[in-house]
């Protein structure tokens, strides 16, 4: 035996890491997911989030762990420390932000995916023939043309970045990945609407095209951009040379859930010769439902589209895709030459385009079994019948609100986003919402619509239930009468009688 690996072995006594007892093993790990399965089939019975106690919290920060312990102590502490104190949207009652409740059937995948451990950077393996359907799943349910090309990321953060990076090379040419943006960069402006997500204009900053260069266009009272103030910035931009290069439209505006005019953005963005992009974090996905898809009209026509599985698509967190419509361009935006990433043309070397070439990452996981595992064990007709279920059920929170004077309706319901106050000011119904969520009833969330602090309600979750919207509504009474000393202040008649 070579000296060097005796020598290790002396110091390690088993470097492999595999469990030295698999019977043993395979028992832990039949409990852990009998355990997670009883934990997502029981969710009801637990509070929807919890606050995480002091000595829960200092219990976990501990001195790098450089001895090895039992896996079923770190299994215990995770039960006891870890799994009470997540963020909760699992929960039926969780209605917070834009959170998706996973499935089981998406954890399973997830495990699955772990087992295999593939890298989907790059190479011929069968992982990156799943991605590649979904991208071609995709690509026919939003009728882009076959050259079309995606890919999974984080979210539709990243998948919103890497669309401004794909129109700014579309934009300046391939030379400006080498050069820098240069003066031609300086002068790019992209545009979006009052509405759209923080994540453009810090796309705008990451882009080195800094934030100034992201106009932000008014928005009608449905807070939907308003397509004449776009062409009108437009023109003014070009009347002083700057180089309009990006319309950014969004399709599920995340404060109240609005779709911008898609078709009429399309045929502007192609008079300008103006990349259009649409972010359609949770609301690309309404396609799916029938009675919803035509919200999305024009949306066919978009030179990319960025969307989360993980919102209404159910799958697992995290699960982002960036669906653009020329491949080429989209490869030209991150393709690169490396000597050990050459392509050949057999062995597991072989099967370019690589997803490395779509985007950022080289190693990357294997989101896309779970949201295979998805699409296929449900079917998208089910998928959008839930989203469908969510906008139902969001009417019906804004028909509760309006029926009791107590509450107030802040903004009109487009899909599934509710938002709405107890009728006493800003810190009032700011303590409502942390008692609710701290009462472990329900998780709204909150946003400030014209100065007004909203309680904010998004129906994302597959198992929320008209009950779950009856619990919101009997807690924020509740809570805002105890907060409020039960004095009403009406200052205003609700929206629908406006
Ligand atoms: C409209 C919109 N765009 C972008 C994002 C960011 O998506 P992610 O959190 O997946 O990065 C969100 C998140 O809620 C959103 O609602």
């Amino acid at each position: 035996m070579n000296e060097i690996i005796r020598n290790t072995q002396s110091s390690v006594a088993n470097t492999s890491l595999d469990p030295q007892d698999w019977s043993e093993f395979r028992a832990l790990a039949h409990r852990m997911l009998d355990e997670t399965i009883d934990g997502i089939a029981n969710v009801r019975a637990r509070p929807v989030w919890q606050p995480i106690p002091a000595e829960v919290r200092a219990a976990l920060k501990t001195d790098v762990p450089r001895e090895a312990s039992d896996l079923a102590d770190v299994y215990r502490e995770f039960t006891e420390h870890v799994a009470p104190y997540a963020t909760g949207n699992v929960h039926p009652g969780f209605m917070g932000w834009v959170h998706g409740g996973g499935t089981a059937v998406g954890m399973l995948a997830e495990m699955l995916a772990a087992g295999l451990n593939a890298n989907l950077g790059g190479r011929d393996h069968m992982p990156i023939e799943v991605e590649r359907q979904i991208v071609d799943w995709m690509r026919r349910l939003f009728l882009l043309p076959e050259s079309a090309s995606g890919i999974f990321v984080t979210g539709t953060s990243m998948a919103n970045l890497m669309a401004v990076l794909v129109s700014r090379t579309a934009a300046l040419g391939t030379l400006a990945r080498q050069h820098g943006i240069g003066n031609d960069g300086a002068l790019l402006t992209a545009y979006a609407s009052q509405a759209a997500h923080g994540c453009i204009s810090r796309a705008m900053d990451v882009a080195g095209l800094g934030t100034d260069a992201l106009r932000k266009i008014a928005v009608d009272a449905d807070h939907r951009i308003d397509v004449a103030a776009l062409r009108a910035q437009i023109a003014v931009d070009r009347e002083v040379d700057f180089k309009p290069f990006l319309v950014v439209a969004s399709a599920g505006t995340v404060d109240i859930g609005a779709i911008d005019d898609l078709r009429a953005i399309a045929e502007l963005c192609r008079d300008e010769g103006i990349w259009f992009h649409v972010d359609g974090a949770f609301g690309a996905l309404a396609i799916l439902s029938p009675e919803l898809a035509p919200l999305l009209g024009g949306i066919e026509l978009a030179d990319s589209i960025a969307l989360d599985f993980h919102k209404w698509g159910q799958v697992p967190y995290d699960a982002g895709f960036l669906l653009v419509r020329d491949g080429e361009q989209h490869r030209q935006a991150f393709a690169q030459p490396a000597a050990y990433l050459r392509r050949e043309a057999r062995g597991l070397a072989a099967g370019a385009v690589w997803p490395c070439d779509l985007g950022p990452d080289l190693s990357r996981g294997f989101r896309a079994l779970k949201t295979w595992f998805t699409l296929k064990t449900f079917g998208t007709d089910r998928i959008g019948a839930v989203i469908a279920r969510c906008c139902a059920l969001a009417k019906y929170l804004e028909a509760r609100v309006l029926a009791e004077p107590r509450l107030e309706l802040l903004a009109p319901v487009n899909l599934n986003i509710v938002c709405f106050r107890y009728r006493a000011d800003d810190a009032v119904n700011r303590e409502i919402v942390a008692d609710i969520q701290e009462a472990g009833i329900a998780a709204p969330s909150s946003t400030t619509l014209a100065g007004k602090f909203a309680i904010r309600a998004a129906i994302v979750n597959h198992r929320t239930e008209a009950t779950d919207i009856d619990a919101l509504v009997a807690a924020v009474l509740q809570f805002g009468g105890q907060r409020s000393g039960g004095v009403i202040e009406v200052d205003a008649p609700p929206l629908a009688a406006q």
